[in-house]
């Protein structure tokens, strides 16, 4: 039995897809377990480069299902949109599970709505997805799950119930209004284009399980944007960590045997919240401009700074990685010297732990400079190619996180990974 578990160990845009495409390559099943289209996984290989927002990164396996899981929050629209960028060949195993909930258009105005409503501090900076309303009303017991639009008589008794009550949220943000004919119409829409493909997932991710294949979890942003365990309110709003995956993708937490994290080698944020290690000098600068740092979603600029070790510690801990991938290690490629954040100043006191949200916003980062190895490392391919520096960074990278280290990646493309 081989499932393997993608976290993001920071603030997102880690590079779990381009991780999940690598690993996908000879799996069996691939299930996106979370979140929705607020993700924006970049995946470069031979078809192409693609920014998967709701398509799960193991989509260019043909031979593998690619499944979006119970956990996660569906925009057809942008479904449709997104797999009429991928050949046809490849989306022909691309299944939805019938209990995912759907993003209606309602959900995108309310969570712009809300987010204007926010004074510039409190500003979450969403990706105005409606992601927090979707997810909201499932909470609520209100939402409506994909397999409702198989079921047309009881879909229309179900949005004719919510609607007046949606229709009075709208109201008062003085937004647009809906029509059950209206939303009908779409959901009919979306059922012909997908209603194929929406099915109850566990017998197949069970059969798989049962028959020891290879299966890839595809978490979406990073725990520290976790509902519960991020800088709450500035998260999102569902689990990205190990356990959030072991509870919607249908398959129970000691069958899966592998949880890598995703880190960069340095950090990034894009919203609101605070971010200890961030850069306002001339490295953040660099760090953006060498990493072309903007969102692969919304095209926002990322806040840059140095690794936050502190974040990373409480990453592993909570997530229990059993190893880390190290990404984008070539950004830092020219730089001089590449500094860490070990730990926390806060009110004087100098701590390892990292505290909620509160105290990170009152924390002054405490760094420790590495020696750079200023050469090229995107054509490295075995360990011994890296310079001796390099090592020694990735080296403590890996003892910061308390395991191995099982991938550095050097480059965007597929085969511009280091196995270890
Ligand atoms: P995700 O949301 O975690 O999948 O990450 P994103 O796709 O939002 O952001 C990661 C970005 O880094 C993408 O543009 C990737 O193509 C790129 N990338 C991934 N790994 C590497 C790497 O090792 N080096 C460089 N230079 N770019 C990388
Ligand atoms: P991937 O999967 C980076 C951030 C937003 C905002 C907060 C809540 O590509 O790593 P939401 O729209 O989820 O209600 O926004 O989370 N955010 C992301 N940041 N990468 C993402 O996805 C993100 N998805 C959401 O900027 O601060
Ligand atoms: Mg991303």
């Amino acid at each position: 039995m081989s499932v393997i578990s993608i976290i993001g160990a920071q603030w997102g845009d880690e590079g779990k897809g381009r991780i999940v495409d690598y690993l996908a390559t000879d799996a069996d099943v691939v299930i996106r377990y979370q979140g929705g289209d607020n993700a924006g996984h970049t995946v470069v290989n031979d078809y192409g480069k693609f920014a998967l927002h709701i398509v799960p990164s193991g989509i260019f396996n043909p031979k593998a299902i690619s499944i979006v899981g119970v956990g996660a929050v569906v925009n057809f629209d942008t479904m449709e949109q997104e797999l009429k960028g991928i050949p046809a060949a490849l989306h022909k195993n691309l299944r939805i599970d019938s209990r995912a909930h759907l993003i209606m258009p309602y959900h995108c105005l309310l969570d712009g709505a809300e987010e204007s409503k926010r004074s510039e501090h409190d500003k979450i900076g969403t990706t105005k997805r409606g992601i927090g309303p979707c997810y909201s009303d499932k909470a609520a017991r209100t939402g409506i799950r994909a397999g409702e639009l198989l079921n047309p008589e009881a879909l229309k008794a179900h949005i004719e119930k919510i609607l007046p009550k949606k229709n009075r949220e709208l109201e008062y943000y003085g937004l647009k209004q809906f029509s059950v004919d209206e939303l009908l119409q779409l959901c009919k829409k979306w059922k012909d284009t997908f209603g194929s493909r929406i099915v109850d997932t566990i017998p197949i991710v069970r059969q798989a399980v049962d028959a020891g294949r290879k299966i890839v979890l595809e978490g979406q942003l990073g725990i520290m944007r976790d509902l519960d365990w991020g800088i709450y309110p500035y998260t999102t709003s569902s689990n990205p960590t190990s356990g959030g995956a072991a509870n919607v993708s249908g398959i129970a937490p000691n069958n899966i045997r592998e949880i890598i994290g995703v880190t960069k080698a340095y950090s990034t944020s894009v919203g609101g919240g605070p971010f200890v290690a961030e850069l306002f000098d001339e490295d953040g600068k660099k760090l953006r401009d060498i990493g072309a740092e903007y969102g692969a979603t919304t095209g926002r600029p990322r806040r840059c700074g140095w690794l936050d070790a502190v974040a990373l510690d409480y990453s592993s801990y909570l997530n229990g990685f059993t190893s880390i991938a190290v990404t984008r290690l070539d950004v830092l490629d020219s730089f001089e010297k590449i500094k860490v954040c070990e730990a926390y100043e806060i009110d004087g006191e100098i701590t390892r732990y990292l505290p909620d949200t509160d105290g990170q916003e009152r924390a002054k980062p405490i760094f420790r400079t590495f020696k750079g190895w200023q050469c090229d490392t995107t054509k490295c391919r075995r360990w011994d190619d890296l310079p001796r520096e390099a090592q020694e960074y990735v080296r403590a990278i890996g003892e910061y996180a308390h395991c191995k280290v099982s991938y550095v990646s050097v480059g965007p493309e597929r085969d511009q990974i280091i196995i270890l």
